[in-house]
């Protein structure tokens, strides 16, 4: 049907979008292969949801163009729609159908079957844990249970790519776990995800490779591990209750320094002998030397400044 060897998921292309007054995407590309997991990271207001609606066909592109699998965004949104699993950043669940009700009712505009309809949801909500909770109203569930059942709505016409917006914002420790369970779950059946979150742990734990966006454009594209190495590096310093003779050695070695209120940190350019060194010279100083995170690359490209 659709989809030539070596041919992307999705492909965006220079993608822009305009808002009256506001330029919220400005010329975004990539590329997400197939069975590949892509986190899409950036700060508030920095265009994500505005991609993925592009991407979702639920928006159309200033300029620039997006295609899944090939089939182009803009000119065969149905068969696009067909292929996706949409997770929206709002749970747009239908508050007067039940828990059961609310799948059965989407997997009508699919045109899938009554009964196959029947036979996916119930897989899915014993799948996403709600099994026990079919007859619920959707006021009654919690926030992780209303997102995942979204997910299994997501999962009903067995897309072959699944775009979910920030699938465990707002939501508990546990919440959040349990989906990411359910996520990689689905990573092992080969399907294509592209995510947005501003859970670095998140995008850590699931993606294969992680773009940055913000103020509209891509920052940076790479693995994880990769990104960190390059843009941090292996090792961190951070310090409080300090002198400036601290500072100011630490400013004297390789590396970048940066204060945060009353906090420092260092990313030296070879972590290997920092420890050591700070031993010898400054034994008392209150600091903690740990690893380089997906985090630190987030606060150096995006900056330390809030957002909305
Ligand atoms: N419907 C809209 N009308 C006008 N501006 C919008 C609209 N939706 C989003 N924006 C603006 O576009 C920018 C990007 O928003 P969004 O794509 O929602 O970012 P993110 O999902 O990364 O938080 C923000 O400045 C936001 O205020
Ligand atoms: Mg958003």
């Amino acid at each position: 049907m659709n989809g030539l060897p070596n041919e992307p998921a999705i492909a965006a292309r220079d993608l822009c979008k305009a808002y009256s007054g506001v330029d919220a995407v400005r010329g975004v590309s990539f590329d997400v292969a197939p069975g590949e997991v892509v986190g899409f990271l950036g700060p508030n207001g920095a265009g994500k949801t505005t991609t993925v609606r592009m991407i979702s066909c639920f928006l159309p592109p200033t300029s620039g163009s997006a295609t899944v699998y090939g089939v182009d965004v803009r000119s065969r949104p149905r068969d696009v729609k067909r292929m996706l699993g949409i997770c929206p950043q709002e749970d747009n669940l239908d508050p007067d159908f039940d828990v059961l009700k609310n799948l059965l009712a989407y997997g009508r505009y699919f045109g899938i079957p009554g009964r196959e309809i029947r036979a996916r949801a119930e897989r899915l909500l014993d799948f996403v844990q709600l099994g026990d909770r079919k007859k619920s109203a959707v006021q009654e569930l919690s926030g992780g249970m209303k997102r995942r059942l979204v997910l299994a709505r997501a999962l009903l016409n067995e897309p072959r790519v699944l775009i979910l917006d920030e699938p465990t914002t707002g939501l508990d420790p546990q919440a959040r776990h349990a989906i990411w369970t359910r996520l990689r779950g689905l990573r092992a059946t080969g399907v294509t995800v592209l995510l947005t979150t501003h859970y670095m742990e998140e995008a850590a734990q699931l993606c294969d490779r992680v773009i940055v966006v913000d103020h509209g454009r891509v920052l940076m594209d790479g693995s994880p591990a990769s990104l960190v190495e390059r843009e941090v590096g292996h090792t961190v310093v951070e310090a409080w209750n300090y002198e400036p003779t601290f500072a100011a050695f630490l400013g004297s070695l390789p590396g970048r320094l940066e204060e945060v209120g009353d906090r420092l940190y260092f990313y030296p350019a070879a972590g290997d002998h920092v420890e050591r060194l700070l031993d010898e010279r400054f034994p008392g100083q209150e600091r903690l030397i740990r690893r380089a995170t997906l985090e630190d690359v987030f606060l150096k490209l995006t900056g330390r400044a809030l957002r909305d």
